[in-house]
């Protein structure tokens, strides 16, 4: 057994425990903790309470004891990013914003198969490099677990050397990287044969080493005109399924019909959601399927914001990621986006907490993390505050000064 280590005292300490996964939370539901410490041992938290109380009763316990007013949030966590790329799509960007279009984009060479180009010409090592150096921004920016696509390598070896450099990120960075296949991101070009002869060769040829490799436990697709349809998808998701994978999925960007087919597969989670119309929200708000809004790709393309209110009013589970990738979303700012969400569709801090912490977890299935009590993993965040609405005021200008994984400080803003 590893000594106990006692950290604080922390102004606030919101938990984010005792809150409901579904619909909307008051900011009068959240629970304060005062002048906390927090308890840990092996990298999980022991016991949270007063410091001064903590400090007196503890024997044999290191402390790490904190000078000025801090404020403490579990480890923020985005449920859906793209990191591992190779190249840049400055230029896509400034096309969109010279008011070109989608079409005429891709036509002069642009979008996703651009990406895919330039990351098929980076060995693995290369990638595993640049995926490291966004993980670390990300970490710094208190984000402790981080959820990374493949999905620009498009056949069965640029896939798996997507995923093999990102289980190899993992294991460099301290945050914990948590892969998904997104091998069915689009029709690759220089495939011959259709949507569907694509999709059953993955699933033949790639699931199954993914699986032995223990690479990822998570399957995503894009259903969209441009992509996949909802039909051409089934078959795929159901194979996935049998052999045990967790289902994410892409859905209602541009047009409806994914978030339909992510229902119908009981997926984990269901995101972007830009185009859900009353139907869908009441829908997914209905079923057990996580919403997973995406504002920094509205912000990115300059497009409509995921209906995250209208989500939370009807008794959806709503997280919020960053969507980061070379594209669509090139900012790669969770706390930023996440704010700006927000404050136009009127979320309250609680919702926009709750989003990028303890739903966000349920977006990944995972059951130990996202909320600061006993037993759960030690990722939590400090910010210079006594006042934790000062957090989402200041927009994402104001970031954490301390970062600890797994009870360890991996950044420190004073040192
Ligand atoms: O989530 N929508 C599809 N995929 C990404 C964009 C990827 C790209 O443009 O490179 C997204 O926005
Ligand atoms: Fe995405």
């Amino acid at each position: 057994m590893e000594k106990q280590k006692l950290i604080g005292p922390f102004k606030q300490l919101i938990p984010m425990t005792e809150l409901n996964l579904k619909g909307p939370i008051s900011d009068e539901q959240l629970t304060i903790v005062k002048d906390a410490g927090i308890i840990i041992q092996n990298g999980k938290i022991n016991n949270i309470g007063n410091f001064n109380t903590l400090k007196a009763e503890a024997t044999n316990i290191e402390i790490q004891e904190l000078k000025g007013n801090h404020t403490c949030l579990p480890g923020l966590i985005d449920a859906h990013t793209h990191i591992c790329f190779g190249g840049s799509r400055a230029n896509d960007y400034a096309m969109r914003n010279a008011g070109r279009s989608y079409l005429e984009i891709a036509n002069a060479g642009g979008g996703i198969w651009d990406t895919v180009i330039q990351t098929r010409k980076l060995n693995q090592e290369e990638l595993i490099k640049r995926t490291a150096k966004l993980a670390k921004r990300h970490l710094k920016n208190g984000v402790t677990t981080i959820e990374v696509k493949s999905g620009y390598g498009l056949s069965v070896d640029e896939e798996l050397k997507m995923l093999r450099a990102i289980k190899a990120a993992n294991e460099n960075v301290s945050a914990d990287l948590i892969a998904t296949c997104l091998a069915a991101h689009m029709l690759p070009k220089d495939f011959e044969g259709d949507q569907a002869a694509y999709l059953k060769e993955i699933s033949e040829e790639l699931f199954p080493i993914l699986k032995a490799e223990k690479l990822t436990n998570r399957i995503d697709a894009f259903i969209e005109e441009s992509a996949f349809s909802a039909a051409q998808i089934a078959p795929y998701f159901e194979k996935a399924t049998a052999m045990g994978f967790d289902i994410t999925v892409h859905a209602d960007q541009f047009s409806t019909s994914g978030s339909q087919v992510a229902i119908a597969i009981n997926a984990i989670s269901a995101d972007h959601l830009e185009a859900s119309t009353t139907k869908e929200i009441n829908a997914l708000a209905q079923s057990n399927v996580i919403a997973t809004a995406l504002p920094g790709a509205s912000i990115g393309l300059g497009c409509a914001f995921t209906p995250a209110r209208r989500i939370l009013d009807a008794g959806g589970a709503l997280a919020i990621a960053s969507d980061h990738n070379p594209g669509s979303a090139p900012m790669g700012d969770l706390l930023t986006q996440a704010t700006i969400l927000a404050t136009f569709e009127k979320l309250t801090n609680a919702e926009v907490l709750a989003g990028i912490t303890f739903r966000a977890a349920a977006a990944l299935n995972l059951k130990d993390r996202g909320q600061l009590t006993k037993g759960f993993n030690a990722d939590f965040i400090g910010f210079h505050t006594d006042n934790y609405q000062e957090i989402l005021y200041n927009q994402g200008n104001f970031k954490p000064c301390m970062v600890w994984k797994n009870g360890e400080l991996v950044f420190d803003k004073h040192q």
